[in-house]
């Protein structure tokens, strides 16, 4: 069989052995191949050790990944492509998951006015200031100082959007230089139920932590996407009925490692999270329609609920497509049983081809951030209708403002329509019968 001569090749004398623990890894079918050669070329040592339905789990020299990750990019046009598991039972069940049970949640569409009114709030200059300032820096590699710092710039940023002391911004340690991000809006009357707007902030060009690796579409559009919605909400005073989480995920690129951190301690711990949305490259408009949905590692219902947003609340256009493997942190949620969605730039075909180079700039997005801001009305729809937004606030100074001019218009239309009507009906009243 293939796949056993594979096995007894990739295991045979020309191999090194690893001095370190292998590292277990996970590569579509069709990539194995590619994994193989590699190892092979640099005589290091590479077994596959179990097959899925559509992926294989690979022990490898953990040295051989960087030149494993050039291949799948060189080859598989993935620049990773692989999903790095803490331990072989884990890489194992990531292969056969179908994901755990997922609950049924309801989706429905009942806070318009309110989505409506916030909408407008939603600012492209401010997405694009915040690509800006995340490209700027020479990487966000996650092993860097500069992929470190990306990550407290970004908490200072979202610290600034309130001073409410229930709104809490936390950095997730990982034991690499760069942690997670996450920012929560705690939920009033159903906290424990907790949904997920989520975005990588690490950034990775060939070269490793040395090199120059703007990611101003992939990912810094994603997290400045998601840093707009926060932004809005806050501003708004939006008091959801169930906990929000904002989350820049660190290590995206070298096999979904933050957000794998995060979603395993969640499961471990019984965190019921009720719904993942993640916001990977969203500035770059590379095909005819708007938003695409991603169809795989992702859940129908809900991508169903993101169309009807989309239709009712964004206007712009939308298709299907597929990443064809576990492409970013969505699946990291999707192999937890978590609905995920992951709403895409464009078609996979049409893909931005400078990701993963020092050409990842904003010129590339025509330098500005209308494509994101689609993105960045979405998930703001999510945020309100998916998390029950209400409008409690204790300060809602300009919430109450618009409640005044609402009432004030009102009134002086009704006082305008009954002066027009009275003027109407005066001479019909005096036309004879
Ligand atoms: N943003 C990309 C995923 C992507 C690229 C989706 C192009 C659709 C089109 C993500 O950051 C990434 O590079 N993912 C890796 C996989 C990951 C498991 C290391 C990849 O695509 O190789
Ligand atoms: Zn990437």
């Amino acid at each position: 069989m293939r796949l056993a001569s594979v096995l007894v090749l990739a295991a045979l004398g020309c191999s090194r052995l690893a001095s370190a623990e292998p590292a277990y890894i996970s590569v579509g079918a069709d990539a194995l191949d590619t994994v193989v050669a590699v190892a092979h070329r640099d005589r290091a040592f590479a077994a596959v050790v179990d097959v899925g339905d559509e992926a294989v789990v690979l022990a490898v020299d953990p040295d051989a990944l960087e030149a494993v990750s050039a291949a799948m990019h060189e080859h598989h046009h993935r620049c990773g492509g692989f999903m790095l598991h803490a331990s072989l039972e884990e890489a194992r069940a990531a292969v056969h998951a179908l994901p755990a049970s997922v609950q049924a949640v309801e989706y429905a569409l009942d806070r318009g006015a309110l989505v409506r009114s916030v909408l407008p709030a939603v600012d492209p200059g401010r997405i694009l200031g915040t690509i800006r300032e995340l490209s700027s820096l020479p990487n966000r590699h996650y092993q860097s100082a500069t992929g470190a710092g990306a990550a407290t710039w970004l908490r200072d940023r979202w610290r600034s959007f309130t001073t409410r002391a229930d709104v809490t911004i936390e950095l997730i340690d990982h034991g690499y230089a760069q942690p997670s991000v996450v920012m929560t809006i705690p939920g009033t009357t159903r906290a424990n139920e907790v949904l997920v707007i989520g975005g990588h902030l690490d950034s990775i060009a060939f070269g490793g932590k040395a090199s120059n690796a703007p990611g101003a579409d992939d990912d810094a559009s994603g997290v400045a996407t998601l840093t707009e919605v926060a932004r809005v909400l806050l501003a708004a005073d939006i008091r959801p009925e169930r906990t929000i989480q904002f989350m820049a995920y660190a290590a995206e690129e070298v096999g979904l490692r933050g957000s794998q951190a995060i979603a395993r301690d969640y499961q471990r711990r019984g965190v019921n999270v009720i719904g993942a949305l993640q916001l990977d490259m969203t500035n770059y408009q590379g095909s005819d329609r708007d938003i695409w949905l991603m169809k795989d590692f992702t859940n129908p219902a809900q991508n169903e609920f993101l169309i009807r947003l989309i239709e009712t609340y964004v206007g712009a256009t939308w298709g299907l497509d597929a990443c064809g493997y576990a492409c970013s942190d969505h699946a990291s949620w999707y192999r937890t049983g978590v609905p995920a969605s992951m709403p895409f730039e464009s078609r996979m075909r049409d893909r931005n081809r400078a990701i993963h180079t020092r050409e990842d700039t904003l010129e590339v997005s025509r330098g500005n951030a209308e494509h994101a801001a689609k993105f960045a009305r979405l998930a703001t729809a999510y945020a309100i209708e998916l998390g029950k937004g209400d409008r409690t606030g204790s300060a809602p100074a300009p919430a109450l403002a618009d409640v005044e001019d609402t009432r004030a218009a009102w009134a002086l239309l009704a006082f305008a329509a009954s002066l027009a009507l009275g003027v109407a009906y005066r001479p019909r009243a005096g036309v004879p019968r």
